[in-house]
């Protein structure tokens, strides 16, 4: 059985994506792992790191993105059913390992599922019930969308948009572990710990139900271009030090991921850095990430057999 690993934030533009794409990339190429990335976010930035612009138009024309599998969840009556293996893309960098699940500019509409969950909880005759219904509707959603592929993976990883909606409670919901991007700073911090809050709170709405998996595997520094030896350096040591009070060491990466304009430049190409340029700065950080990831997970695996 597959991990299911959610890429998590509430901030945007601090590295999620980059993450995600690279770590899956790493994954497939050096590992030999079979991994599938899933879009959650609407502004597609990893289905268009992954896939050149005009593929994702035809896609996106033929309805075949994630979005068809949520209306489904949502509203059954679709003459046109697709399921999540049709909408699976592969291989991707020429990597046959590493797959995608296309994200769409238009993932859910939040009305028709108020209105919806709204309904279904009438039905049951206890209109009070709406939260137990939206709860489980958050709980299944994408493990539902899963199900049919995960044993089928050695990973899942989900990169979720920023804030924290309603995909990304499903995402964390149906997650084994979770990863967060943070750049060193003061308001990361804060991010961090408005995002442990939720993460409490999503495990208390889901208390009775025990398949809820949850756990942080870890923090991953992302740095600014001055790096570790630039005027951020003092400053950057000082956020870490406050973040080391909070969270045991393991829980963060040792791995910090460096500026490098060629992640940019990969994007150009939808192509991941780590498989376009394998020896910039950024991509040989993001290989010794997935290795510092498979250690982590393997420890994580033996503290639970121990
Ligand atoms: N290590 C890096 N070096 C250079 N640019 C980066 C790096 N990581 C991310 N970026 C750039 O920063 C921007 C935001 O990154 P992204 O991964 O999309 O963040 P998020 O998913 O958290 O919004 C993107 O333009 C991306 O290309
Ligand atoms: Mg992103």
């Amino acid at each position: 059985m597959g991990y299911i690993i959610s890429t998590v934030n509430m901030k945007g533009g601090v590295g999620k994506t980059t993450l995600t794409v690279n770590l899956a990339a790493c994954l497939a190429k050096a590992y030999n792992k079979k991994v599938l990335v899933l879009d959650l976010d609407s502004q597609i930035s990893a289905t268009l790191s992954l896939l050149p612009p005009h593929e994702f138009g035809k896609l996106r024309k033929n309805r075949k993105t994630i979005s068809h599998l949520i209306d489904l969840a949502v509203q059954s009556n679709f003459h046109n059913k697709l399921s999540t293996t049709d909408l699976i893309i592969s291989p991707l960098a020429n990597i046959s390992q590493l797959h995608l699940l296309p994200g769409d500019i238009e993932l859910y509409d939040e009305y028709i599922i108020s209105e919806r969950l709204h309904q279904q909880a009438i039905e049951t005759n206890k209109a009070g019930d709406f939260e137990r219904v939206w709860n489980n509707f958050e709980r299944t959603l994408l493990q539902d969308i899963l199900k049919p592929v995960v044993a089928n993976y050695d990973f899942i990883i989900l990169d979720c948009a920023p804030g924290y909606n309603i995909l990304t409670r499903s995402a964390l919901a149906a997650s084994d572990f979770y990863i967060l991007p943070a750049r060193p700073e003061f308001l990361s911090l804060v991010g961090i710990q408005l995002l442990e809050r939720r993460v409490k709170k999503l495990r208390e709405s889901h208390q009775d139900d025990n398949s809820l998996r949850l756990q942080l595997l870890g923090i991953v520094f992302i740095l600014s271009q001055t790096g570790l030896f630039g005027r951020y350096a003092k400053y950057y040591e000082q956020v870490k030090r406050r973040i080391k009070q909070d969270f045991p060491p393991e829980k963060i990466f040792l791995t910090e991921i460096p500026m490098d304009v060629n992640v940019a430049k990969a994007t150009d190409a939808s192509i991941p850095v780590t498989i376009i340029t394998p020896d910039s700065s950024a991509s040989k950080a993001f290989y010794r990430l997935a290795e510092e990831f498979l250690q982590k997970l393997e420890s994580v695996a033996d503290r639970k057999s121990g």
